[in-house]
């Protein structure tokens, strides 16, 4: 029963029509969001993108016949009407934009059916997110999400705007690519001409945003579609959005101006919020020592504090233990928890083995001053006393220690701080706290390679006062990398990078590349540099990360049109899926399952 619309123009979008309008003659299209049949009176809620508007038809003005098709009309036929926009007879509803009036059709089309949906088109559904995925257009059709993506376009749309005011030339950068992994595993697409060669999709642009800037092009930027074949988490995707510049002949401060700006914009500008500029900067170390993190989520207290030098000498073997080992005793206040149940303490004791804890110690200071804890009895009473003192713990808190290697306490310590705010409901969504993470260390030990691995990338400039450390302590090294962080969410990174040949050896060497590696991998990028490179710096977004705060959401699912599931497969489209024996024969691949 599909008409046509031939000779109906739409007029409006739904909530563009307003009590302005009032006396006007509309079309509107959209799809039928609810219908009540009064019988002589039958009201459709019509949706489009913009909203909802009420359209009415009265057996007065209409036909038998039109009378008839609406009575026919369900949920997610999507129709075109023609009417006059009134004041509403019925009450106003206070909760729709275009509460006050409605349109009395004169003429309606159903332009097509639909079926029942699998669940109702409404801002709060209960629905699993398997069925939401597998239907995803229909979940693309709730207000949330459609909220969602316009906020994406419009903060795209203002990152253009920006870069272009500030000199930014936006230039793209190829898809199929040498494999040069940066970090990530690749992903890999086989060449039909050079049968047993494979091109790489991009983690990154990086290798050709550096190659722009050695060809003169000074400020460029892109929003770029990056792959990398890595397991899945609330905020990571297989294929992801950043939005990815570089600059030429600029120091950090230089990155980091216009990188606030260009924050301060598109908050304001998309979602009404003042960043208070400059954004508080903080050094790698820094955070580590106050937050356990390298993404601190400032937004909250509950600080690191490092009590080993109180704890040297007490009776407690898995202090003193942890630190002979050379590692350290820290600890987190969570002030007004010290009656906590027994339960809930060793629940989080088991949250702090997911992060690697052997065990956790924990002291609760009773209202009467006394202590009710796990270690007490290895210590004396001055001992307990001195470590309360340092913890800043009063009647009422719940104190909580970890002793291991720095990384792990870091790591469970930063977990903790952050599960117990969350359970205590301090994480305020529309509260937004950046943070500049500078100084990183260039290098990281690899257990499993045995070698060091550059932290950001192999072209991060050392900090020049650590330079002559690459030979003797390449692990103490810190990079011209910084990160920019939002409520405790790493939403994007970059670094200077090294233009200087001498440098750049260097850090292959420490890499442990040999000359014909590195050569061989990175080449094309080395030869370019022969030829006069300026030095440069950039920086990207996660641009799906940063949508997923600023529309105030828990996963970049929720802001990615059509995403992918933890197996890395879309649950809409069925891929990746199986091909036509005849397309692996042009390329020569044969498929061999591997033997369990
Ligand atoms: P980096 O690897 O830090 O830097 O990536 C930049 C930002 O991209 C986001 N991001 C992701 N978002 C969703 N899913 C993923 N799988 C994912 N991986 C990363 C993060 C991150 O901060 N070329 C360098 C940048 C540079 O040095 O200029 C780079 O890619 O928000
Ligand atoms: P134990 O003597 O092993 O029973 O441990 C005494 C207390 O110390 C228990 O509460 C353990 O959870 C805690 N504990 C064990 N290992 C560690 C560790 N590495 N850091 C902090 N506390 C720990």
């Amino acid at each position: 029963m599909a008409e046509s619309m031939r000779g109906m123009k739409r007029s409006h979008r739904c909530t563009e029509v307003s009590n302005a309008n009032i006396g006007e003659i509309v079309t509107v299209m959209g799809w039928v969001q609810k219908r009540r049949n009064l019988g002589n009176l039958i009201f459709i809620d019509l949706r489009d993108r913009s909203g909802i508007l009420q359209i009415v038809f009265d057996s007065k003005d209409v036909s038998e016949e039109g009378m008839e098709k609406a009575a026919a009309l369900r949920s997610e036929f999507v129709v075109a009407v023609t009417g006059k926009v009134v004041r509403r007879a019925g009450a106003v509803n206070e909760n729709l934009a275009t509460g006050e009036i409605e349109v009395q059709a004169h003429e309606l089309r159903i332009l097509s059916e639909s079926e029942t949906p699998p669940f109702p088109i409404e801002e709060n559904i209960q629905t699993r997110d398997e069925v939401r995925l597998k239907y995803r257009y229909l979940d693309l059709r709730r207000p949330n999400l459609q909220r969602n993506l316009m906020l994406r376009s419009k903060v795209a749309t203002e990152v253009r705007k920006f870069m272009a005011e500030e000199g930014f030339l936006e230039i793209e950068t190829p898809i199929l690519i040498k494999s040069t992994p940066e970090g990530a595993r690749d992903y890999l697409v086989p060449s039909r001409v050079h049968p047993g060669s494979f091109y790489a999709l991009p983690q990154s642009p990086q290798l050709f945003k550096q190659l722009l800037m050695c060809s003169g092009y000074d400020r460029y930027f892109q929003i770029a579609k990056c792959f990398r074949d890595e397991d899945l988490r609330a905020d990571r995707q297989p294929e992801f959005t950043q939005i990815d510049m570089e600059l030429s002949f600029v120091d950090i401060d230089d990155v980091i101006d216009v990188n606030e700006r260009l924050l301060a914009r598109i908050f304001k500008e998309a979602i009404g919020v003042e960043v208070p500029l400059p954004i508080p900067r903080m050094t790698w170390q820094e955070a580590m020592d106050r937050f356990g993190s390298d993404k601190p989520d400032t937004r909250f207290g509950m600080e690191l504090k490092d009590v080993s030098e109180i704890v040297k000498d007490c009776g407690f073997g898995v202090f003193t233990g942890a630190l002979a080992a050379g590692g350290s005793v820290r600890g987190i206040n969570a002030e007004g928890q010290g009656s906590m149940p027994r339960k809930k303490i060793d629940a989080l004791v088991e949250f702090a083995k997911t992060y690697g804890a052997k065990g956790l110690a924990y002291l609760c200071i009773n209202e009467d001053g006394s202590y009710k804890s796990s270690f007490a009895k290895f210590m004396t009473e001055e001992e307990l006393h001195a470590l309360v003192e340092a913890m800043d713990g009063k009647p009422g808190d719940l104190l909580l220690f970890a002793a291991d290697k720095n990384k792990v306490v870091w790591d469970v310590l930063g977990a903790l701080r952050l599960e117990i705010a969350k359970s205590l409901g301090l994480l305020h969504k529309d509260e937004y706290k950046f943070m500049w993470i500078t100084e990183f260390p260039l290098l990281e030990w690899s257990e499993d390679q045995n070698r060091f691995v550059a932290m950001h990338h192999p072209f991060t400039m050392p900090m020049e006062e650590d330079l002559d450390k690459l030979d003797t302590d390449p692990g103490a090294v810190r990079a011209k990398a910084y990160d920019i962080t939002l409520n405790g969410t790493e939403i994007g990174g970059g670094s200077i990078r090294i233009h200087q040949n001498d440098i750049q050896s260097k850090m292959f060497e420490v890499l442990g590349f040999t000359k014909e590696q590195a050569q061989n991998q990175f080449g094309f990028l080395l030869d370019a540099f022969k030829y006069g490179v300026p030095p440069h710096a950039g920086l990207a977004y996660g641009l799906d990360r940063l949508i997923m705060l600023m529309a105030q959401e828990d996963s970049i699912r929720e802001v990615i049109a059509f995403p992918k599931v933890k197996d890395a497969s879309c649950l809409m489209s069925g891929a990746p899926d199986a091909v036509d024996p005849k397309q692996l024969n042009e390329l020569e691949i044969a498929v061999v399952k591997k033997e369990m």
